[in-house]
């Protein structure tokens, strides 16, 4: 008889957005829980798309990601952030932001490594701090504006310290990174050998006027960091799974060597249209932050005069709702109840961290939805 397999992620169980979106078909509930737009990627690029199934790009793309598109992805990065990576050896496309969090996260962990990382964090970082060996601490930002504070990120740092994951914008809470706060990190993590990882999925989706503050903005950080985004936030269309990589060559390298036997190479004919769109439609990234400003005010608009307390989203497209004037519940438990009898589905917020503040109530809700969604979620939550 063999033994048993005996888990590698013992504590993993299946994603909060896996188990929201099933409880969400299965009771037929609005689903405002998983992060996916519910319209229509552009037509430009789905045009794209068949032209080049059509004209035969469905082999293999070279390994660090179709030439064309790794010198777009440089051209955005100039035109958004004054700074132009090399795409021959500082861009690396990869199968989504998923895959690049990861092949950074091996490339820099070793066994006994500890890993910085701010809760409510994402779920995939954990994850892939442990297959490394290493071991996650948990720095918390607290509500309700979820902001770093850095005497407890100093307190966190130690001799093991090896990496640090940040996210800005920062899902599931909205809250946008400040130069400042490049700055304090920057001031804190001079003369260590500590590298960063930086997980921009949301970088257009910014709201009043502010500044997204990429690492590529502050060349002390970005000399030590990954830098990562997804073209499924940016483009709608979260099903591509296509992301890329920004890091000096010699951290390029190393991330390289991961990622050619992760997946070797990602979607030849998703990657020539998205070169296509992003050379010709430039404006369609540059006009994310008012698109989804739009939508986060009808949302916020349209839920006024309920019992929930509202402090709009600065970032992503995700905005918190204050539940504790309606219920004493648990945001699991009350996040399963709504889908189930308000037929209304979100994710609670606890489950981003280790130590959960006891005393938060906050549900996550999705406003990349039609205006029609958004409408008929409005009315229920109104009605809670
Ligand atoms: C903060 C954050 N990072 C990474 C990802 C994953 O991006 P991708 O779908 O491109 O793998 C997501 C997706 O929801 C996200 O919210």
């Amino acid at each position: 008889m063999t033994a048993p397999l005996v888990s590698r992620l013992p504590r993993v169980g299946t994603t909060i957005f896996t188990v929201m979106s099933a409880l969400a078909q299965e009771c037929g509930a609005l689903n405002l829980s998983q992060g996916f737009p519910d319209f229509a990627v552009p037509p430009a690029l789905l045009q794209a798309v068949v032209q080049h199934l059509q004209a035969g790009h469905n082999q293999y793309a070279p390994m660090t990601g179709v030439p064309r598109l790794r010198e777009a992805i440089a051209a955005k990065t100039l035109a958004a952030y004054g700074v132009a990576p090399d795409p021959v050896h500082e861009v690396t496309v990869t199968s989504g932001a998923t895959e690049a969090l990861f092949c950074a996260i091996q490339a820099v962990l070793r066994a006994g490594d500890e890993a910085i990382v701010f809760d409510p964090c994402y779920d995939s970082y954990e994850p892939g701090i442990e297959l490394a060996g290493g071991r996650a601490v948990h720095v918390p930002l607290a509500g309700p504006d979820f902001r770093p504070d850095w005497q407890r990120f100093a307190g966190a740092l130690s001799p093991r310290t090896r990496l640090v994951i940040l996210n800005t914008p920062h899902n599931p809470t909205g809250s946008v990174w400040s130069a400042e706060d490049m700055q304090q990190l920057a001031t804190l993590l001079r003369g260590r050998g500590i590298w960063l990882l930086s997980d921009e999925v949301y970088e257009h989706i910014v709201f009043d006027g502010r500044r997204h503050e990429s690492v590529l903005l502050h060349p002390e950080l970005a000399a030590r960091a990954f830098v990562v985004s997804s073209f499924g936030k940016t483009f709608h269309a979260t099903g591509w799974k296509i992301g890329y990589c920004i890091a000096p060559a010699a951290l390029s390298a190393e991330f390289r060597k991961i990622h050619q036997f992760v997946t070797f190479s990602t979607s030849t004919p998703m990657q020539h249209a998205l070169a296509d769109y992003l050379e010709a439609e430039a404006q369609h990234w540059q006009q994310l932050p008012a698109f989804y400003q739009r939508k986060r005010d009808l949302f916020c608009r349209l839920i006024e005069g309920s019992r929930f307390g509202c402090t709009p989203s600065a970032g992503t497209y995700f905005q918190l709702l204050d539940y504790s004037a309606i219920s004493d519940e648990r945001d699991v438990d009350l996040a399963r109840r709504l889908t189930r009898e308000a037929r209304l589905a979100s994710i609670p917020v606890s489950v981003f961290s280790v130590a959960p503040d006891p005393a938060q109530r906050l549900l996550r809700f999705c406003f990349a939805k039609d205006d029609a969604t958004l409408e008929q979620a409005a009315a229920i939550i109104r009605r809670l």
